[in-house]
């Protein structure tokens, strides 16, 4: 997704920055480990291919990727937020600082139809006529010294609080990539609606069954077939959650901001 290409979010807590070509090689990194790609239902790719992959999601408008880094220092040094005001890629983003990933794939929403709003939009009330859709959310924070500090559950916090900021310009681009019926078809399309994000778990996973437990996601469902549950945070695209956003505002830290992703400084 183009949305994201020159944003990075900084909180207390974690740094978010867009999926880059410099990133490829560490990332490749990470996914070279077996247990990562069994808990990712990742497949194995070359360098060339994890590249391929990293531009075709920039350009994918159902692709909404971060890369989750450790959070910008405060008081004084180079990588100080309140200094620069950007983040420059290639040092707020350092590989040693790169942590793991966390993004969102938009589809179109496949429900039994017995909800209102569908029902309206099947009956051709052109007014009420809607696109839904659901997204599903994965995180990974790759090293494991990264994990049990709270990182992946900021990360998660910080990127739907995001999502919730741009909804109506997600589904926007997200829209680009669907063949929207004209205005007097029936099925004619006002405005997309979110109706759900969900997670796709290995039902041993529990660090991350807990994570999503604790911003509001609930099991959907038995085990399927290949030992996955889906947690799902239904409604997430509707007006107000104030519940939800207080809750996720002390999750992903303080001094919430949405600062300029500088590249100037990278090396060719
Ligand atoms: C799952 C994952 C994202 C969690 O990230 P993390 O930064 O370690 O998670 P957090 O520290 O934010 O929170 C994890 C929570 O799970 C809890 N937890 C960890 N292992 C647990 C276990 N075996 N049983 C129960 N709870 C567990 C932690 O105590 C913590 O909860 P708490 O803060 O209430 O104590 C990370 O382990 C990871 O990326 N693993 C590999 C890839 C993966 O599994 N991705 C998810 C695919 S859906």
């Amino acid at each position: 997704m183009r949305l994201n290409e020159d944003i990075a979010i900084s909180t207390s807590k974690v740094l978010l920055v867009p999926y880059d070509a410099h990133h490829v090689q560490q990332y490749h990194r990470w996914m070279e480990d077996p247990s990562i790609r069994e808990a990712t239902a990742s497949e194995r790719l070359s360098l060339e291919e994890e590249y391929e992959n990293q531009a075709s999601w920039r350009e994918s408008r159902d692709k909404l990727t971060f890369i989750v880094c450790a959070p910008l220092l405060r008081g004084g040094g180079s990588l100080d937020v309140e200094e620069t005001k950007a983040v420059l890629a290639g040092v707020g983003d350092a590989v040693d600082r790169m942590v793991g990933d966390v993004n969102l794939f938009l589809s179109p929403w496949d429900g039994d139809g017995d909800d209102e709003e569908q029902a309206q939009a099947q009956k051709g009330d052109e007014k009420e006529a809607k696109t839904y859709c659901t997204a599903e959310i994965d995180i990974m924070i790759a090293d494991p010294k990264f994990r049990g500090v709270g990182l992946g559950r900021a990360a998660v916090a910080t990127f739907l609080y995001f999502v919730r900021q741009h909804l109506d310009g997600i589904l926007a681009e997200y829209m680009g990539s669907l063949d929207i019926p004209t205005a007097n078809s029936k099925t004619a399309t006002s405005k997309p609606v979110l109706k759900d994000v969900v997670a796709k778990i290995n039902a041993d996973n529990k660090a991350s069954i807990v994570l999503f437990q604790a911003l509001g996601f609930k099991q959907r469902g038995e085990t399927n077939y290949f030992g996955e549950i889906e947690m799902v945070f239904e409604g997430f695209g509707f007006g107000e959650i104030d519940e939800w956003d207080k809750m996720s505002s002390s999750v992903m830290g303080d001094r919430y901001e949405e600062l300029f992703y500088d590249r100037s400084q990278l090396k060719e």
